[in-house]
């Protein structure tokens, strides 16, 4: 292993033992001779006991020169080596000046400062700044910025940086120069830079509190149109913020830049937000209603970020979930307040069980808040975030609205300012409450998917329930004590659906009883109602019961949970597919909601399948579950098409009830593209659609076929779409996850022209979704044919190669033969004398679990 490839613990932990009050920067920008000159005004740490040496982060950096308090110093008087500087002996408070220069146009890790498309761009989080310059770069090191960028004014006319515009103005040579400062002290991963030729949307906030702000949006001028839905978006999340949780937006302006080369998806930079353009740019032509939602949402996100993460942030980054767990927690309630609610919590439950329990169950789980890392960008995942969320939302449920927002306005009160801990969090609500957390806290430590198991029985009006707990054993992790949580029941009448009980049990033992009196006869029972928390749950209930609750339950997450379990059931073949038609029936002749209708009558994805049985059999979850679909177009094709030809839609615009209509009207395509007779079906409703949300849904109900329309439809698309990149990274996704794209057909895809290596969004899309077309992945020669992609990627992008390697994730799991050939594959990769400490960490735990085994 490299000097690059340690491991950080958390129980390691230290307090810097100097801190940067003050930095000054200056920026001479040029693509690929950047000079950066930085004044850093250094202070001891009053909570710091260790020694006046200075150790600075600083990677790949070209040190110009050094002075001390105005004193030039010899290369003798510091050390200096990959990982950055190191200072021996300072004093207790000093200036130091320094002199480096970067090469943004060689910088194609996209973190620190690095060129994309003729625009200055950066990415600090977690620890680019150190490709900046030389500095503490963590982010309990707070300081106040004021930087100077200088650049030639032609190329570069828009320069921008964190927090307010003190002085511009024209230099010599066609140069022009800008000076920003930021009034709030800052780590350095929220700093920001950006310059380039670039198009602005401009427009004012007004708070109720009569505060205003200046709101601007800059992007590619073809681009700039497609920004208005985002800047309405962040109108409602400033408001919201005001409403809800009393957070005012601090500085006079906010600038949000959308770029197309950008590792994630966007990034809250303190006043100067970047967006990958998939997270901004929303219009019929190119978004997906789908797109539209998350637009809203991540706009709101990277906002809510202001008062979670950047006025009080991590102290370390193992915890991250602390800002990232609880903005996704405030941007999900922003979303259920402004959309449906309960279709948000379905599908945030829905992805939580496909993603994050996946995660939880394989080489690469870890507890929200980690032990360790080698690589922190390795740990911008579902559980951090989600689950993270998902914690939050426990809290929530267990403190109740009211007091839970108390307890948030405690934390802003105490913490504003500081970098602190997810202990220092939960304690805020531990005063709130008198609780004592301490059981529930586990949360933060334990890596893995607890799994309830309940047992009922029914005597004289008596009904009682027995659950046990049981968190399973992960990678470091065994024998884990009794998790506590709340669990929301349901007692239902079974002949007419009406709810008896509800109620929210507090869980604290390995094993516990409860009971309920008063019943004439058994009730139906419902567990973790409302997906109360992110566990699993095993119950015997028979086929009837768990018809009746996907019919009757008030719940919609649970009448979802009984239809996706009777589908994998069948699917898994373990009961006989007329229960799920059965219920399937029923759904589709009840008044549910459209939006509602379109996802209890999906069958599960093969992303759940693969969870439900070891070793993993691609290739029967894939018939099986085409079975079952044509059994389902069999049996009511006529419905299904009947139902799709009755919702009718107007011009399209992007507002909750059209799409809605079109959620459900798609989804009823989607079923019944199965049958071939439908192929012309599909190809209509491509043609006709005047929206992009309609027309993938007809590439996607052609995808699978071999006919000379899907290749059509297909062409039609490329040709309309091929100079836009976001609507690109649809067409290869939606190719690359067909049942009739193999190894041959990917390769010729990579070659296509509007492919660009360049642009992780379109790795992402095709490279991702074929890891996902898992019969045709799971075969030794794509092995090896991604394993050697992921060293490609890995020599120039280790972040976006560290990711896509998480599609080996399964290795344990697969068939003996697969296995050993992905082994293979994974060996070549581990081998290699130039792997990223990034790709290495993903590989190694995946190897390592496998030997364990
Ligand atoms: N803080 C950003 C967000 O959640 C994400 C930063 C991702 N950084 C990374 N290296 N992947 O909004
Ligand atoms: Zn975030």
């Amino acid at each position: 292993m490299s000097k690059q490839s340690k491991t950080i613990y958390l129980k390691d932990y230290q307090a810097s033992n100097f801190l940067i009050k003050n930095c000054f920067l200056c920026f001479h920008l040029d693509p690929d001779h950047t000079v950066v000159q930085s004044k850093l005004e250094l202070q001891k740490n009053p909570n710091s006991k260790a020694g006046n040496d200075l150790f600075l982060n600083g990677e790949q950096l070209k040190l110009h020169h050094i002075k001390i308090d105005g004193k030039t110093l010899k290369t003798t008087d510091y050390e200096l080596d990959e990982l950055g500087l190191r200072l021996k002996n300072c004093p207790d408070e000093f200036v130091l000046e320094l002199e480096n220069s970067i090469n943004p146009a060689a910088n194609t890790s996209l973190n620190g400062i690095y060129l994309g498309e003729g625009i200055f761009c950066s990415q600090n989080e977690p620890e680019g700044f150190r490709r900046i310059t030389y500095f503490l770069d963590r982010p309990d090191n707070m300081s106040i910025f004021t930087v100077k960028i200088i650049a030639d004014k032609k190329a570069f006319p828009i320069l921008l940086s964190n927090g307010n515009l003190i002085e511009k103005g024209d230099l010599a040579a066609g140069k022009h120069f800008v000076l920003w400062q930021d009034p709030f002290k800052k780590p350095s991963y929220l700093f920001a830079l950006v310059a380039g030729d670039l198009a602005k949307l401009e427009d004012i906030y007004q708070s109720p509190t009569g505060k205003k702000v200046k709101l601007e949006f800059f992007a590619k001028a073809k681009d700039i149109d497609k920004c208005h839905f985002a800047l309405q978006a962040l109108k409602d999340a400033m408001l919201w913020d005001e409403q809800v949780y009393q957070r005012v937006y601090d500085l006079d302006l906010y600038m949000i830049v959308a770029v197309d080369i950008f590792n994630s998806g966007a990034m809250e930079n303190k006043g100067l937000n970047i967006f990958n353009t998939i997270y901004v740019l929303a219009d019929a032509k190119t978004a997906t209603d789908i797109d539209y939602y998350n637009v809203q949402s991540v706009i709101a996100h990277e906002y809510f970020h202001n008062w979670t993460g950047n006025r009080i942030t991590c102290q370390s980054w193992f915890e991250l979930t602390l800002k990232e767990g609880l903005t996704v927690f405030r941007d999900q309630e922003f979303s259920s307040d402004l959309n449906s609610r309960v279709i948000k919590r379905l599908d945030d439950a829905s992805t939580i069980k496909q993603r994050q329990f996946a995660e939880d169950a394989g080489p690469t789980a870890h507890p929200i808040k980690p032990k360790s890392y080698i690589s922190m960008k390795n740990f911008y995942t579902r559980t951090v975030y989600e689950k993270g969320s998902e914690v939050i939302r426990m809290l929530y449920t267990l403190l109740g609205k009211e007091q839970f927002l108390a307890a948030m306005q405690d934390y802003f009160d105490q913490y504003d300012g500081q970098a602190i801990t997810t202990n220092d969090f939960v304690a805020v609500f531990e005063r709130k409450a008198g609780l004592d957390l301490s059981q529930f806290k586990l949360w933060y430590d334990y890596a893995g998917t607890t799994e309830i198991s309940v047992k009922s029985s029914f005597q004289e009006g008596v009904l009682k329930l027995q659950i046990s707990q049981h968190c399973p054993d992960t990678p470091g992790q065994n024998n884990k004590k009794a998790m506590f949580f709340p669990l929301q029941i349901s007692l239902i009448d079974d002949t007419n659906g009406k709810n008896l009980l509800n109620k929210t049990l507090t869980i604290s033992q390995k094993s516990e009883d409860f009971s309920f009196e008063g019943f004439a006869k058994k009730p139906l029972v419902a567990v973790n109602v409302n997906f109360s928390a992110p566990i699993k749950v095993k119950m015997q209930q028979s086929v009837q019961d768990q018809i009746k609750l996907a019919q009757f339950s008030q719940d919609l997450y649970l009448r979802y949970e009984c239809l996706q379990a009777l589908a994998s059931d069948a699917i898994l073949g373990e009961i006989n597919s007329k229960h799920y038609k059965t219920a399937f029936n029923f759904i589709l002749a009840s008044d549910t909601a459209f939006d509602a209708k379109a996802r209890l009558l999906q069958l599960p994805s093969e992303e759940i399948l693969k969870q439900l049985k070891t070793p993993i059999d691609f290739s029967h979850n894939a018939k099986a579950l085409q079975q079952l679909k044509q059994d389902l177009t069999q049996s009511f094709g006529q419905d299904l098409l009947k139902i799709y030809h009755e919702i009718k839609l107007k011009t399209y615009s992007y507002d909750s009830v059209s799409a809605s209509k079109r959620s459900l009207k798609n989804q009823l395509l989607q079923l019944l593209s199965c049958d071939q007779n439908h192929i012309k079906l599909a190809f209509e409703h491509y043609m006709q659609a005047d929206n992009i949300t309609d027309k993938v849904a007809g590439l996607q109900a052609l995808k699978d076929h071999d006919h000379q329309l899907k290749t059509q439809a297909f062409e039609h698309f490329y040709q309309d779409y091929k100079d836009e990149k976001l609507v690109l990274m649809k067409y290869f996704s939606l190719l690359a996850g067909s049942a009739k794209t193999d190894l041959n057909s990917l390769k010729i895809l990579i070659q296509s022209p509007t492919y660009d290596e360049n642009i992780p969004n379109l790795i992402f899309a095709l490279m991702g979704s074929f890891a996902r077309n898992y019969n045709n992945f799971h075969h030794a020669a794509s092995y090896d044919f991604y394993a050697d992609y992921v060293l490609k990627i890995d020599a120039k992008n280790p972040e976006c190669a560290a990711r896509i390697s998480e599609s080996f994730r399964d290795c344990n799991k697969l068939l003996k033969q697969q296995k050993q050939a992905m082994r293979s594959s994974l060996g070549n990769i581990v081998q290699n004398k130039h792997l990223s400490s990034n790709t290495y960490e993903i590989i190694n735990k995946i190897l390592e679990q496998d030997k364990s085994n």
